[in-house]
């Protein structure tokens, strides 16, 4: 055989091969050298631009020699590259914070504006697909039967869908994961705070406070608390209990994460707020960080557990200022202790809590969020007034 008919033969791609010509295909699409429409394209459209592009890069990786590509691995690639079809643009996009779907028309917010894109998918079973792939890495169920399913997606973004019959048409939710890294330093240039402000954060967390940040939902509460918690020293043991693995604290070696679990169809055990509660507690973690209070039995037992020591604590909670961040908290306290009387509950509460954090959002005409900002931050002394009120302090 002479050199050219060798050079000529066709090699098969070994799985080295693969990965490599796979990941710098994906770099090339994050980086913007291979733009694709938008529209998420039929599979066997894409099928062809991504032969191509294989060839492209086999082409300058190995410029003499030729190889045969199988169709199993074209598949492969389309689905390891493109899982969520048009979804994955978004996923991407550092400004944008959550995806909407209806039926083939598409929503994003972007930069706290909501965008319509118009019907980006060509028929309904392209959306059907993209469910089929969120179901496929979920292990869940999503059918006739139980027409609903949340679940995070690959990258931590949570996602919840619905479909018809019980709703007019096929409904995906997303909120994304990755908008919630900022630094404090970003969420000061932002104007989510003065510089005052700022130094009183460090400080808070600093002399380990136990801090509450509420406001409405989506005023930034999840984030202002990530930012706040990569501030933590870094040698603390710090247990977040959360709902959906939104904070994650990459530097924090001593971070433990729990998770929530809700009962479902698939496992019917779930593993609430206050079960997690109660294994931190014999964890000894340094610091406990409650992503969201909203079960009674949790804030209870978290309120013990602030009570009994332990200090530099955050969470969140849903509220409309900061007298009303305590009220949520009596209530949910109550609710689990209906025999103790309020007096008693505002007292644990003014014991656990040094300060609320309470977060506004500014709307535009079209209900629109163009910003988030402190609003108050007050601080809660340990004593009740003489009518056996919280004595708020406003900084
Ligand atoms: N100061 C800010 N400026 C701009 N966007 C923000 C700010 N704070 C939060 N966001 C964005 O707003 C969205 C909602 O924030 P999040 O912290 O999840 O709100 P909440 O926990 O109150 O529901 C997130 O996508 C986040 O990236
Ligand atoms: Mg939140």
């Amino acid at each position: 055989m002479s050199l050219q008919e060798r050079l000529n033969e066709s090699r098969v791609l070994n799985a080295n091969d693969e990965n490599k010509i796979t990941s710098l295909i994906k770099d090339k699409i994050k980086n913007g050298k291979y733009t694709f429409n938008t529209n998420f394209e039929s599979k066997s459209e894409f099928k062809d631009k991504l032969f191509v592009l294989i060839n492209n890069e086999l082409e300058n990786l190995y410029p003499s020699l030729k190889f045969f590509i199988n169709n199993e691995f074209v598949e492969k690639i389309l689905s390891d590259i493109f899982g969520l079809g048009i979804l994955e643009k978004y996923l991407q996009d550092k400004d944008v914070t959550d995806i909407f779907i209806q039926d083939k028309e598409m929503i994003i917010i972007k930069n706290g504006l909501k965008t319509y894109l118009g019907e980006v998918f060509d028929t309904i079973e392209d959306v059907y697909l993209v469910i089929d792939r969120i179901k496929t890495h979920s292990n869940k169920i999503i059918d006739q039967r139980v027409p609903f399913l949340n679940t995070d997606l690959y990258e931590g973004s949570r996602c919840s869908i619905v479909i018809p019959p019980v709703s007019d048409k096929v409904y995906i939710s997303i909120r994304i994961f990755n908008c919630l890294d900022f630094s404090l330093e970003d969420l000061l240039k932002i104007e989510m705070f003065d510089e005052k402000i700022y130094l009183t954060i460090i400080e808070l967390i600093n002399s380990k406070k136990n801090i509450i940040i509420s406001g409405a939902m989506g005023s930034g509460k999840t984030t202002l608390l990530n930012t706040m918690a990569k501030l933590i020293p870094r040698n603390e043991f710090i247990n977040i209990i959360q709902d959906t693995p939104e904070i994650r604290l990459k530097e924090h070696p001593y971070v433990r994460l729990l998770t929530t679990r809700p009962r479902s169809r698939e496992i019917d055990n779930e593993i609430s707020q206050d079960k997690l509660l109660f294994e931190t507690l014999r964890m000894k973690a340094d610091r406990i960080i409650i992503g969201e209070v909203r079960d009674s039995m949790a804030a209870y037992q978290m309120l013990q557990a602030l009570n009994t020591g332990h200090n530099g604590s955050f969470s969140t909670i849903h509220a409309d200022s900061s007298l009303d961040a305590l009220l949520r908290l009596e209530t949910l306290a109550l609710e689990y202790k209906p025999n103790l009387n309020s007096r008693v509950i505002k007292k644990i509460i003014s014991r656990s809590i040094d300060t609320i954090i309470f977060l506004e959002n500014e709307m535009d005409a079209n209900s629109n969020i163009v910003k988030r900002r402190i609003k108050e931050i007050a601080l809660l002394e340990k004593d009740l007034n003489e009518r056996g009120d919280f004595k708020l302090i406003y900084l």
